[in-house]
């Protein structure tokens, strides 16, 4: 599909990819996709039951912050029942005619890709529930008075969607996966291990099992950063001209100034910001976004998931507070009295 024209919606299915490692890295069968164990059984049913009925699987949604696999398990669906994947996104289908094209043009048995979802635009959307409930789509011949609809039979296929903003899909839209909704868990470190000791495999370079911890701990519990820091730390032990040991790693690391809790500049901004400016809080999102001049959603799509999942960072009602451990962990007292102040 190399010759799709600029403004097509439809992108080839690995477009999204960097670069030809990134592709090499990704796994195509469950047996190399490490851990979600839940949703991987989940799924291995419901692809043989519809292998077993010789129909398509049902439609399904995946959700969950950036880099835990959630593209890779779409692709990797479509490997394992041997269909093609034709993949898209929320922002690239501009007109309903762009969504129509796209489904008119599927072959029998597709996976049609959309990834960032959430970022449909409403009237595109009503436009798909016929089509994933019914396998249909309406389309509307003319204006005013004289307008007519008409429907089009779809070929059989099986919407796959991926969303960071779970919260901003519109009920009805989510009730049309009829496959199932799954969110995909950060996870352990002995997984991440695990996937940067395939990933120096393929890229064919040895890392000792000390130097993939080192990795994992740092890595923000997602398979995409453990990856990237694995080729820093690589990059790095190359020009240095030695071995990719776990003192390498540590330097490259440090270079890139990602701690041992795997915190970016960014993260321990955030935190600093809400301690130092606005006395651990409670303070809401936007304000933090406004003094480090970062855009909201990047913060919280990005950010915050991280430092809630590691205790850094809370979220309440009345906006974000730090921890106790965030405190510690910039090398800070906690204030006793904002314990009191929070809690009582
Ligand atoms: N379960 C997994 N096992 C091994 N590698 C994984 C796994 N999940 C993700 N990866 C790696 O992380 C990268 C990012 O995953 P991706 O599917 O693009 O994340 P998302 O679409 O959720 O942002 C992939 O290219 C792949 O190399
Ligand atoms: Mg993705």
């Amino acid at each position: 599909m190399s010759s799709t024209p600029p403004n097509n919606p439809l992108q080839s299915s690995n477009k999204e990819d960097f670069s030809f490692l990134d592709q090499a890295l990704r796994p195509s069968r469950f047996d190399e996709y490490v851990g979600q164990e839940t949703i991987k059984n989940n799924l291995k049913i419901l692809l043989q039951a519809a292998r077993e009925r010789a129909h398509p699987p049902e439609h399904l949604l995946f959700y969950g912050p950036p880099g835990l696999g959630k593209t890779t398990l779409a692709h990797l669906i479509a490997n394992e029942i041997g269909c093609q994947v034709k993949s898209t996104s929320g922002p690239a289908i501009e007109k309903v005619g762009d969504l129509a094209s796209i489904l008119t043009n599927l072959s029998p048995g597709d996976i049609l890709f959309i990834d960032e979802i959430h970022r449909l635009n409403k009237t595109i959307e009503e436009v798909l529930y016929p089509a994933m409930e019914s396998g249909v789509l309406d389309i509307i011949i003319g204006k005013g008075p004289s307008a007519r609809t008409i429907q089009l039979d779809l070929p059989p296929f099986t919407m796959i969607a991926a969303t960071t903003r779970i919260a901003l899909l519109s009920a009805p839209l989510r009730s049309r996966f009829s496959g199932g909704t799954f969110r995909l868990e950060f996870y352990t470190d002995e997984e991440i291990e695990k996937i940067v000791h395939r990933s120096a495999g393929i890229l064919g370079v040895t890392l000792v099992d000390d130097a993939a911890r080192q990795i994992a701990e740092r890595s923000r519990s997602t398979p995409r950063t453990a990856n990237y820091l694995l080729k820093r730390a690589r990059d790095y032990a190359q020009v240095q001209k030695s071995d990719l040991s776990s003192r390498s790693v540590v330097e490259a690391l440090s270079l890139l100034e990602i701690d041992h809790f795997g915190l970016t500049a960014l993260d321990r901004k955030i935190l600093e910001t809400i301690v130092q400016k606005f006395n651990g809080g409670p303070v809401g999102l936007s304000t933090i976004a406004a003094a480090l001049s970062e855009e909201m959603a990047t913060i919280e799509e990005v950010n915050e998931p991280y430092l809630i999942q590691r205790g850094l960072l809370e979220r309440t009602p009345r906006g974000r507070i730090a921890t106790r451990l965030a405190y510690e962990h910039l090398g800070l007292e906690y204030p006793e009295e904002l314990a009191k102040r929070l809690f009582s």
